[in-house]
């Protein structure tokens, strides 16, 4: 059964992946297009543990890298939701890559991604609403109504 509210806790997630020498472009930093695919699976499984369904991608905001990720980082990938409307969900994405001899964290790049939920037929299907509990969820949520907003003008 799947609840009809749930807490932004509820579905938070941390991913960890350790850049190996198959993750590097060719100067030997990590491949942007692999942060990229870290960012849409970490997004993508906290938007599937908030709805409890099968979630895909409908639109990912700009991403902007601030600094490179070597090989041999480990890279925190944070996720949050958002923002939920009636079947999609923005999720919220900060990139964190550590060196794991000095314990020095950068955070590389931040990205909000929105997913839609899909029933057994593979159709939009309705999300539990989101429990604001923080100022700063709330802050988090305006945000996020404002962009999404945005998207659904651009669209
Ligand atoms: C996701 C999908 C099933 C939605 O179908 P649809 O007919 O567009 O559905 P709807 O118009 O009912 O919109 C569904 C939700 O998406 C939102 N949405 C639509 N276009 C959007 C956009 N450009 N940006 C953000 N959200 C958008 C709608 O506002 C709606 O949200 P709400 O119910 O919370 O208000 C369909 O677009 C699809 O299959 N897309 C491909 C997904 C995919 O394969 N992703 C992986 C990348 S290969």
């Amino acid at each position: 059964m799947i609840p009809n509210e749930k807490h932004v806790s509820d579905s938070e997630i941390v991913l960890h992946h350790f850049m190996m020498p198959e993750h590097a472009n060719p100067l030997g930093n990590v491949h942007g297009g692999i942060i990229m695919k870290m960012v849409d699976e970490a997004g993508g499984l906290c938007a599937m543990r908030h709805a409890q369904r099968p979630a895909v991608t409908i639109a990912i905001d700009s991403m902007t890298f601030h600094s490179p990720v070597h090989v041999g980082d480990l890279v925190m990938l944070y996720a949050r939701v958002n923002y939920v409307g009636r079947t999609s969900m923005e999720v919220g994405v900060r990139v964190v890559a550590e060196n794991p001899i000095t314990g020095e964290q950068t955070h590389t790049n931040s990205a909000f991604l929105v997913y839609v939920a899909l029933d057994e037929h593979g159709k939009p299907t309705t999300v539990p609403r989101l429990i604001l509990e923080t100022g700063e969820e709330h802050r988090r949520w305006n945000a996020a109504k404002e962009r999404q907003a945005q998207r659904l003008n651009r669209a």
